[in-house]
């Protein structure tokens, strides 16, 4: 297979043995399978591997059945479609073999064998793409067989899904990998456009500076999404958007937005600062948080028809440290919204000095902010007011943006599990959470788990329960065109 990536970072990684829990789930088929196909064309993984799919034996596929879903998984969901000649090399790496909690199954062979035709020295990496329940058993056997030495681990989101729930696994993992080997990966961190979130305010004097509660007087980050819960009763009914959407994804996005500065990008200094900025974020304060369901989705196959699980969650969350007390922290996320969207909103403060007539309140509602949309291709936009042309000093809204589809070579992009991949096998856990971390965000959403505000109706296509507004009051929920 070709190379054909030309970004700056050319490492590659050492010779793997990748073993995929979950490889006929869905996680596996839409992301982590052409994911793996589409870094073997761009000549990112190491130069020998294996990709061995596993699941309990009950489950259990062929080598044969495993190499044609996967194909068709590659096929409709991957950006980089096989041909005859890319597909027969990467064929030839996947095989399947079953294993079970209790040690049973095919797997110790199977990677013994890949490792004969393959090197001793190869690294093993587990990626468990299995519901949070499953992990706990997989873990232990592979400490308990020893398939742990000389491996690392991904673990999927949410990670528990409260403090003890979080503990208990934390503390089941370090018992049988050492932090070093263990990968919790939270996919937003591996988007361009999130990533981008630290080259923007840390490779730029024009803006770290007025990044404060003196020049910032509210942050926002808003992720509505149009799809619904897409089959996922099973796991959504237990789950719920708060946990599924904000505990991961939403508060990791924060952490890059709000942080101080690392002394460096590696992971010790920057997850510390990380980590750092989720201990000062203050408890979640039920009577800041809306909670809706959308219409019909007691309906929906699976969900039990008097559900309290949310399929919408607003929250305002504060920060006590110098840098931000006092400014609010918006968040709103959602199945079944009138448009889907990522986005991070910085508005600054009205400048002190009122030398310039109003004209249109809302038209300066939308000046003064800086908008970060990370959904890929992902853009920036920093939206001022400038003079309107004519005789009179009259202000209208001005905006400079930075689009990642016109500025740099889309060709280069690397999907965000296929990214987190490659850094784990290179052995980086930079963009990867860390065991105090998610403990902390557990802790500080307790109030909240223990005394969740009822539910709230809202219509399908819409932006939620009305009285979401209240959570962002005196602001709004602000989101630029699309
Ligand atoms: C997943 C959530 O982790 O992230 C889904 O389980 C959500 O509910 C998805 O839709 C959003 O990710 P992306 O990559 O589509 O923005």
């Amino acid at each position: 297979m070709s190379p054909h990536h030309d970004g700056n970072d050319e490492s590659i990684p050492d010779n793997h043995i990748f073993v995929l829990f979950g490889a006929t789930g869905d996680l596996a088929r839409r992301k982590v399978l052409p994911g793996l196909f589409h870094l073997a064309e761009a000549g990112l993984l190491p130069a020998k591997y294996r990709i061995i799919g596993s699941a309990p034996t009950r489950f259990a596929v062929t080598t044969e059945e495993f190499r044609r879903s996967t194909r068709e998984a590659i096929e409709k969901f991957g950006t980089t479609k096989p041909t005859d000649a890319t597909w027969s090399s990467f064929e030839a790496t996947l095989s399947f073999a079953s294993a079970n909690s209790d040690g049973s199954g095919e797997l110790i062979d199977a990677i013994s064998h890949a490792e004969q035709e393959i090197g001793a020295d190869t690294r093993r990496l587990y990626h468990l793409a299995i519901p949070p329940n499953a992990v706990i058993e997989i873990v232990r056997m592979l400490g308990s067989s020893g398939l742990n030495h000389n491996a690392r681990v991904i673990c999927e989101k949410p990670f528990g899904t409260d403090l003890s729930s979080a503990r208990s696994l934390n503390a089941v993992i370090s018992a049988n990998f050492d932090e070093s080997q263990i990968f919790r990966i939270d996919h937003f961190l591996g988007k361009e456009s999130v990533d981008n979130i630290l080259a923007f305010r840390f490779a730029n004097e024009l803006f770290e500076p007025i990044w404060n509660r003196r020049h910032v007087s509210y942050i926002q980050i808003d992720v509505p999404e149009t799809l619904s819960i897409e089959g996922r009763a099973d796991f959504f009914e237990h789950t719920g958007t708060f946990r599924d959407m904000v505990v991961t994804h939403l508060f990791q996005v924060l952490g890059f937005v709000a942080m101080d500065q690392p002394s460096s990008l590696t992971a010790g200094p920057l997850r510390d600062e990380v980590c750092r900025f989720f201990a000062s974020i203050k408890t979640i304060d039920p009577d800041f948080v809306v909670r809706g369901q959308y219409d019909g989705y007691r309906d929906e196959p699976g969900v039990d028809p008097n559900s309290q699980t949310e399929t919408f969650i607003a929250l305002r969350v504060e920060v006590a440290n110098d840098r931000w007390e006092g400014v609010p922290f918006y968040l709103r996320t959602g199945k079944c919204m009138a448009e889907s969207r990522q986005i991070v909103t910085i508005g600054l403060h009205e400048p002190n000095a009122h030398l310039f007539p109003v004209t249109n309140d809302a038209q300066h509602r939308r000046g003064n902010m800086i908008v970060i949309d990370f959904a890929d291709p992902g853009s920036i936009h920093t939206n001022f007011l400038a003079k309107l042309p004519g005789p009179s000093m009259f202000l209208g809204p001005a905006e400079m943006t930075f689009d990642y589809k016109d500025s740099f070579c889309a060709a280069n992009n690397l999907e965000a599990y296929e990214h987190l991949i490659r850094e784990c096998m290179l052995g980086n856990q930079t963009l990867f959470t860390r065991s105090d971390g998610i403990e902390r965000l557990w802790e500080i959403a307790t109030p909240l788990l223990d005394h969740p505000k009822p539910i709230e109706i809202y219509s399908k296509g819409s932006w939620g329960p009305k009285s979401s507004a209240s959570v962002v009051a005196p602001h709004k929920w602000y989101l630029p065109h699309g």
